[in-house]
């Protein structure tokens, strides 16, 4: 995820920025920048790769001045590249920008802008705001700035310095994390606490909306309406390690936490403005294209796996075309059926994972058209696909997924209703019906997220057993497969997810008094068939904790514990379900004193078969 820092001071600006960026590079980076106001110009030098090739092409000519901006980009529009990597500037290089975040209507910004006579260089949603500032500046750089943040929309931390105005930084806060850190005599800018501490632990936090001016001993903070906000210092307590962590204790918890923004990103830019239908513009494809395909294979590892299985129901129940799922690991060693008129749709967060990556080849090699879903831009995956569309959940460093699989449920279920509109196979009520009910996640996510503590209970209670079992029919099935493996990867519990309809064909021999069994009972479709399973667990005696949409008013009657998430369509409560046992794991290792963000034998990315 892009990382941002600026400098406000008596001292060369480049230092801190250079160390600011250091402090950041946890987050994952593929360029970085950096642009120093020197009085007659604005220095600005980019480069692609890590903080050490920037810092090369810094040898020697390293800029004096004492104000200056800095920026780590983790790629999302356009490749990473020198031009891609920020700061941004306007045609007469005055006006100086570092952005993270989306600026959804950047397109026709830019379409507008172009047609003015702007020069644009880079492939980036960013370039459209300084060149903006350079529209619309008429001497006031705060009024201007206002002007901008007027025109754009969708999510940002930016940071503006403007050759013409030396003695100040401004800085606006919408959906991104943003904090103005206080010195004396200087003053910092920050996407994240880690970049500052060094510096000063007084800082102010930026809410939505925030707009600070920044000078080197004075900073002002004024709301959207641009009246004066009165705002109280944040003193940081936190070490460096837990500023990293966002003051979570792990990145595993701080990535579940972070997933209503990972999915609302996901989604964003990516729905027709009145809600009427899913838009896919990576794609473009038509009737004929689909009409073309008589197979599709969605193949992937672990967890990618997982979302593979719901996006397999997504693609089937909405766009009505046979899909089948497989593990990369066998999939490139089974000769598959493939051909030009097969679709093969492979699933990687890192777009590094070998088997998935030898998959994709091998899918090319046989003809098929290929499409890949990843969250990492100019990743190995994402250059060999013929398509490409991106979850956009930042980068995720805790080993175990979490915010990667929620992203990739959306992604899938949008290429689902992308395919159903392009098709016919859907009426324009039910996916607006769908459209608003996705929309809604979000925030139905953060609701589940707030209620932590029956699971830690059930941790503590349970975190000991040696065995848990889940179980679940149609989609919940899919999801407790998820709920197992974490359990498993991070807690070293044994953990096996089965279809419920499965048990009387052997599990039920495994189910005895007080083993936990993990009951998922959130598909209305099959709810009777689903509830009569549970019935068969407890009668066994198992300690059954159920997971239910709210209003279920019957699970309770058979059961000691029930988790509720909120309630919405059938198809989407996956992604609501799946939360309460990422939390159930992460709370199970707790318990066990396991190493979350590091599990024994793992790694992040697998790029060895
Ligand atoms: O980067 P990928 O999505 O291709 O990785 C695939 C699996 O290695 C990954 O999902 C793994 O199963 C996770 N550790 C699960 O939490």
């Amino acid at each position: 995820m892009c990382g941002i820092v600026g400098y406000i001071g008596d001292k060369k600006a480049v230092e801190f920025l250079i160390e600011g960026l250091t402090k950041l590079e946890y987050r994952g980076y593929d360029s970085a920048g950096i642009a120093v106001n020197c009085g007659l110009n604005i220095f600005v030098e980019k480069a692609v790769g890590r903080l050490d090739a920037l810092k090369e092409k810094l040898k020697n000519r390293e800029p004096e001045g004492n104000i200056g901006i800095g920026h780590t980009r983790w790629a999302t529009h356009g490749r990473p590249s020198d031009s891609n990597a920020h700061p941004h500037t306007d045609c007469s290089g005055k006006f100086v920008v570092v952005h993270n975040g989306i600026i959804e209507n950047y397109m026709a910004l830019k379409e507008d802008l172009i047609s003015r006579g702007h020069k644009f260089i880079s492939e980036t949603d960013t370039e459209v705001v300084p060149h903006l500032l350079e529209e619309l500046y008429n001497g006031n750089f705060l009024e201007s700035v206002q002007k901008v943040l007027n025109k754009i929309e969708g999510s940002y931390s930016l940071v503006f310095m403007s050759k013409d105005n030396p003695d100040t930084l401004i800085c606006a806060k919408q959906d991104n994390p943003l904090v103005v850190g206080l010195g004396k005599g200087e003053n910092f800018i920050a996407s994240d606490i880690p970049a500052i501490i060094s510096k000063t632990r007084d800082t102010y936090i930026l809410n939505d909306g925030e707009i600070a001016v920044v000078k080197k001993d004075s900073v002002k903070i004024f709301n959207r309406k641009g009246e004066p906000v009165g705002k109280k210092i944040f003193h940081v307590s936190w070490n460096a390690e837990a500023a990293e962590k966002g003051g979570y204790e792990h990145f595993m918890l701080k990535e579940i936490n972070e997933q209503p923004k990972a999915v609302r990103d996901t989604m964003s830019k990516r729905i027709l403005k009145d809600d009427s239908a899913v838009i896919l513009e990576e794609l473009n494809w038509d009737k004929k294209f689909l009409d073309d395909i008589n197979k599709i294979y969605i193949v992937a590892c672990g967890t990618a796996y997982h979302a593979g299985l719901v996006g397999k129901f997504y693609i089937e129940k909405l766009a009505r075309k046979l899909v089948e799922v497989d593990l990369a690991s066998e999939y490139r060693y089974r000769d598959p059926i493939v051909d030009e008129n097969t679709l093969v749709i492979v699933i990687s967060q890192s777009g590094e994972t070998s088997d998935t990556l030898a998959a994709l080849k091998e899918s090319k090699r046989l003809g098929a058209k290929t499409l890949a879903v990843t969250n990492v831009v100019g990743s190995s995956i994402a250059r060999e696909a013929e398509f490409v569309i991106h979850t956009w959940a930042g980068p995720e460093i805790a080993v175990a997924s979490t915010k990667a699989y929620t992203t990739q449920l959306i992604l899938m279920f949008m290429l689902a209703l992308y395919m159903a509109e392009i098709g016919k196979t859907i009426s324009p009520e039910r996916t607006k019906e769908l459209i608003d009910l996705l929309k809604k996640i979000p925030a139905q996510i953060s609701e589940t997220l707030s209620d932590v503590d029956p699971i830690k209970t059930f941790a503590r209670q349970y975190g000991f057993n040696e065995d848990v079992f889940y179980i679940g029919r149609s989609l919940d099935y899919d999801v407790a497969l998820e709920g197992a493996l974490k359990l498993k990867e991070i807690s070293y519990i044994h953990a096996e997810a089965y279809a419920s309809g499965e048990l009387k064909h052997g599990t039920l021999a495994l189910i005895v008094e007080g083993v936990p069994v993990i009951a998922l009972a959130t598909q209305k479709s099959v709810y009777e068939k689903t509830l009569s399973n549970i019935k068969e667990v407890k009668a066994r005696d198992a300690v059954v904790i159920g997971i239910a949409a709210e209003g279920d008013t019957e699970l309770e009657k058979y059961l000691d514990h029930v988790i509720f998430v909120p309630n919405t369509d059938e198809l989407l409560i996956p992604l609501l379900a799946v939360v309460p046992l990422q939390l159930l794991a992460y709370y199970a290792a707790i318990t066990r004193g396991c190493d979350v963000d590091k599990p024994r034998n793992l790694a992040k990315s697998v790029t060895v078969e």
